[in-house]
């Protein structure tokens, strides 16, 4: 299909001028790809946040990590401190985490409270973000209280945040399509999964010292498998593999295994009424910009991306199993234990070939990949799905 390319805007250009942008739009039988300083430039991720983080849904954490009434858990998204709060009704709510006053970080770490208490002066919120008291505001010894509904100018900022499936989304905009419309491409290709199921049973996290595009990039294709992962390989070989495709704003790519094997699908009850095919099905997506998910008969598990600087990732595996008993029963807990182990090996074998990409990124004669048209065409696409988002003013 032919491509239009539309023209560059003077920001674009700035930073990674002319020759970077026709590289990024070159067809993949060419060195193309996002150039190099889109890789290291802060200015370049500055603009990303803008564009790309701050305008879209971004997975933040899960619903279990934010247990019970009172619970209160910081998170970063795009740069910005954010905090998440649920109520004692259970409502769940997102603010921007700063104060009113002089702008402190409120929340540092996740806590339980009744009140959120700025540490630097005293000014106190409820977990509904209104204001409720300052000390010593007007002079020595003044309380002030505020009334619920009063002081409503000085309460904290709302961010809008949505769930679904135990997962907790925000949308620092306030402009993004709803949530399922954005997840729409996922679920249609998932309509034999009840993810109405799935539980959560932990988490890990990885710094890791790559821009996060790497990071997606290396999660999206499967050409690397068959050298970087020896369990993987013996699981679902290359002859099962495609390049997986882009359907509006999320990546989609599967394939179905032999059989199933530990940590994917043996060990751990399935979802209810899948096929054999499926049952030996292998799924995964990038819903852009951070939610990637990889759906196997027995799991739901979300990589979850943060970008911290240009050549630097946090990444976050949140594992989730199929039914109450897969994540409490005693019988489950090895399989349980099998599958977190799986996906911990799987995830380094990756970590230190994202560190290499990100080093290469810094060569003087790398000049635009070349890409592999049976596999790396999705890969190829996200530069352009960068850069139109960013031109969007
Ligand atoms: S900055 Fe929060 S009370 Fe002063
Ligand atoms: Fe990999």
């Amino acid at each position: 299909m032919p491509q239009t390319v539309p023209a560059i805007t003077d920001e674009i250009k700035k930073l990674i001028g002319e020759e970077g942008y026709t590289q990024a739009f070159a067809p993949i039988d060419q060195p193309s790809g996002l150039p190099n300083a889109a890789y290291w430039s802060a200015n370049w991720l500055d603009l990303e946040n803008k564009r790309i983080f701050q305008r879209s849904w971004v997975f933040v954490m899960a619903d279990a990590e934010l247990e019970g009434p009172g619970a209160i858990k910081p998170a970063e998204v795009a740069g910005t401190p954010i905090v998440l709060v649920r109520d004692d009704d259970g409502q769940v709510r997102a603010f921007h985490n700063v104060c009113r006053h002089r702008g402190t970080q409120l929340v540092g770490e996740a806590c339980v409270a009744k009140t959120i208490t700025c540490p630097y002066h005293a000014w106190a919120y409820r977990l509904d973000g209104t204001l409720k008291s300052r000390p010593h505001f007007h002079g020595p010894n003044r309380l002030e209280r505020f009334e619920n509904g009063e002081a409503e100018d000085l309460a904290l900022h709302p961010v809008r945040c949505e769930a679904w499936n135990g997962c907790h989304f925000v949308d620092l905009s306030g402009q993004a399509p709803d949530l399922t419309t954005w997840l729409d491409p996922m679920l249609k290709r998932t309509s034999a999964y009840d993810f109405s199921q799935i539980r959560w049973i932990g988490k890990k996290g990885y710094t890791i010292k790559s821009n996060w595009k790497l990071v997606l990039e290396n999660y999206m294709e499967g050409y690397h498998v068959f050298a970087a992962h020896p369990r993987l390989i013996a699981h679902a070989p290359m002859d099962v593999r495609w390049s997986g495709e882009w359907k509006e704003n999320v990546f989609y790519n599967d394939y179905v295994a032999p059989g199933i094997s530990e940590g994917r699908g043996d060990g751990l009850p399935h979802y209810p009424h899948l096929s054999t095919e499926d049952s030996r099905r292998g799924l995964w997506f990038v819903c852009m910009p951070n939610f990637a998910v990889e759906v196997y008969a027995d799991q739901f598990v979300v990589l979850a991306t943060y970008p911290l600087a240009p050549d630097e990732t946090y990444e976050e595996l949140h594992f989730f199993v199929v039914g109450d008993a897969a994540a409490e029963a005693e019988k489950y807990a090895a399989g349980r234990e099998e599958l977190i182990t799986m996906w911990h090996d799987l995830n380094l074998e990756d970590v230190g070939l994202l560190e290499r990409l990100q080093r290469g990124r810094r060569s003087m004669a790398f000049d635009g990949s070349i890409m592999s048209p049976a596999w790396e065409g999705p890969a190829h696409e996200l530069a352009q799905q960068v850069i139109r988002a960013m031109e969007r003013e």
